[in-house]
């Protein structure tokens, strides 16, 4: 028998595998499955962005590139920068990655010793954890409340830090909340950060998808100290619905970028050349597409929060999200109580009970840190968005 090293079998395994699993078992067998659990836009790449990949082919674009990515595509991501977030980098400090997930690996795992100290608010994205525990350190979560709308303090960042405390992994628009933070609160945050030396982690994948009059702010803007101290992440997966295309990007002070860029020409190499390319053509390229998901997304939040603000009598709650399209619904109030004489004893039961018996899909809160909630996608047509919201209404009236 071949034993895993120490590193690996500390990662969970998913906890949401059970889940779709069984929602795919009853898709197979014809069941109308309304899935509320997607983490990605469901609409097609834009045309050009396509069309752009196929013209690389056609031009014989197949070959390795630069590991760190092609000079071409760190140009535009420098002029992204400056353009979006008024960041000034050179294309040396830009690395492209396998997806935004992988270029969080890469940061974690160039900037993290052994048993270092990583804070991160919870909720948290699930894959946060395990890459810190992938690379030998330590998740530690700070809580963010919902009647503090899901976000932490300046004052709780203070009160978690140790002296082993090496990173703060910040999300912003945030999945599983949706919260966004206002400029003020990020300086507040960064405030803290420099005064202990804490590196940022600002995974910022989600910036376009903000609603509501919010706006982005990228806590590497805060001055040129605070630039100094974070690394961040974005890529087009969910702003350009590219999640199949794999691509990802980082931003970081020279010397952890030369290491990254070592490190990468020795594991995964270049992203693949012709999603490069693509990459290319959307941040160049026409962004009307973009705008347009944008728009439909912030149409289903309204009627999404419509609704959820119409089950507010059954003792269900949510936290109105600015961002991403998630939102969290609140629902340990019915905890304690039963549906068809199986107890509701948190996010889990709640989640699996809705699939067998209104055979609607969400991701239980238990698996991003929360059991308090069950985390709702919009990224599903509004018709079957509603269907399912009515679903789950019947599920929590039927509760008794
Ligand atoms: C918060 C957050 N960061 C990063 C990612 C990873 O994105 P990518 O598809 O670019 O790897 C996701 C995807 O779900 C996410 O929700």
């Amino acid at each position: 028998m071949i034993e895993v090293s120490k590193r690996v079998s500390a990662i969970a395994p998913s906890m949401t595998l059970a889940i779709s699993a069984k929602a795919n078992e009853l898709k197979a067998a014809g069941v109308k499955v309304i899935n509320f659990g997607v983490g990605e836009p469901d609409f097609n790449t834009p045309k050009h962005i396509c069309d752009a990949a196929k013209d690389a082919l056609d031009k014989g674009y197949t070959k390795y590139v630069a590991a760190a990515g092609l000079p071409a595509l760190k140009k535009a991501i420098v002029k992204k920068l400056k353009n979006d977030n008024n960041l000034d980098y050179d294309p040396s400090q830009i690395i492209v990655s396998n997806g935004a997930k992988h270029s969080i690996f890469n940061a974690i795992f160039a900037v993290i010793n052994e048993g270092d100290e990583v804070l991160m608010p919870k909720p948290y994205w699930l894959t946060y954890p395990e890459i810190v525990k992938a690379c030998g350190g330590i998740p530690e979560y700070i809580y963010a409340k919902p009647r503090h709308g899901y976000k932490i303090t300046a004052a709780q960042l203070e009160a978690a830090i140790s002296p082993r405390t090496k990173m703060f992994i910040f999300n912003s628009p945030c999945n599983p909340t949706g919260a966004v933070y206002t400029e003020k609160e990020i300086r507040a945050i960064a405030d803290v950060c420099l005064k202990h030396n804490i590196v940022v982690l600002a995974d910022e994948i989600y910036e376009k998808l903000i609603y509501g009059g919010e706006t982005h702010f990228s806590i590497a803007q805060c001055s040129p100290e605070m630039k100094d101290l974070t690394i961040v992440v974005n890529g087009v997966s969910k702003s350009y619905a590219m999640t199949g295309w794999r691509l990802g990007y980082l931003a970081c002070p020279p010397n952890v970028a030369k290491a990254i860029s070592s490190f990468q020409s020795h594991s995964t190499s270049n992203v693949n050349t012709m999603t490069q390319y693509a990459t290319l053509a959307a941040l160049e390229g026409d962004d009307k597409p973009m705008k347009d998901m944008i728009a439909a997304f912030g149409r289903r939040r309204e009627k999404m929060l419509e609704k959820l603000e119409e089950m507010k009598f059954l003792g269900l709650d949510y936290v109105k999200p600015d961002g991403a399209f998630y939102v969290m619904l609140l629902c340990d109030n019915l905890y304690g109580k039963s549906y068809k004489g199986v107890k509701l004893n948190g996010s889990m039961e709640v989640a699996d009970l809705l699939l067998t018996h209104k055979q609607v899909a969400l991701t239980p809160g238990v698996c991003f840190g929360d059991d308090d909630a069950v985390r709702l996608s919009y990224a599903l047509s509004t018709s079957d968005m509603l269907e399912g919201l009515e679903r789950i209404k019947e599920f929590f009236s039927e509760c008794e």
